[in-house]
């Protein structure tokens, strides 16, 4: 049992919400010390809603049609954050900007993961631009998110060898499969209150 109270996440997601499963999967695994409280999509029909559904996690669609402004959108993401109780914001696959209506209720806790190794192939085709690019190593960030897309202090980072012979669909399912363990991990700093800050410098405590 951990010694800390267990914190509550609130997971953003826009598609399949494999990295939304493997959170709830640690947690149920007892290897990530925190509870998925709810799931909240931009898009109706995403996958990752169901996930949350079957894991008995409240599984929300927020329509962006329904407000006027980016601002009015924010501000009711960070209702149903709040009407959760949540203490840490996970951005898994969330195809937008978080305001800062939601960032400044949060601050330096809103995670994000980007497949590739920040800062390089920053972007919505991080994998397939590495790729192209012909990089020998590659790998996966997850860092504190802010407002701008990928960027933010890094957390944690894992490299993949992209061998000779590797097509994209290959090395693509090397990086989610890393994405899955590492995402959990680096969460699980946050849920046993490992990483700190001094108001400019993050602090991880990874002893
Ligand atoms: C992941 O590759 C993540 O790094 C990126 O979007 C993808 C989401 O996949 N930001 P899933 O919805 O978790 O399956």
């Amino acid at each position: 049992m951990s010694q800390v109270e267990r914190m509550r996440l609130g997971v953003l997601i826009s598609g399949s919400g494999t990295n939304l499963q493997a959170i709830i999967d640690a947690s149920k695994d007892h290897r990530l010390e925190a509870d998925v409280v709810v799931a909240i999509s931009n898009q109706e029909a995403a996958y990752g809603l169901e996930r949350a559904r079957r894991a008995g996690v409240a599984a929300v669609w927020i329509d962006r049609t329904a407000y006027d402004t980016m601002s009015a959108y924010n501000r009711a993401i960070l209702a149903v954050l709040q009407e959760h109780e949540v203490d840490l914001v996970i951005m898994a696959g969330y195809m937008r900007l978080l305001g800062s209506e939601v960032l400044d209720a949060y601050p330096n806790h809103v995670l994000n993961i980007h497949p590739s190794l920040l800062p390089s192939f920053a972007g919505a085709n991080g994998i397939r631009e590495a790729f192209e690019y012909g990089v020998r190593v590659t790998g996966v960030t997850v860092h504190l998110a802010n407002e701008r897309f990928d960027e933010g202090a890094i957390i944690a980072q894992r490299p993949v060898i992209v061998e000779p012979g590797d097509t994209l669909e290959m090395l693509e399912a090397k990086i989610h499969a890393v994405e899955h363990e590492l995402y959990p991990q680096a969460i699980e700093l946050f849920a046993q209150r490992k990483v700190s800050t001094d108001g400019t410098h993050i602090r991880i405590d990874e002893a």
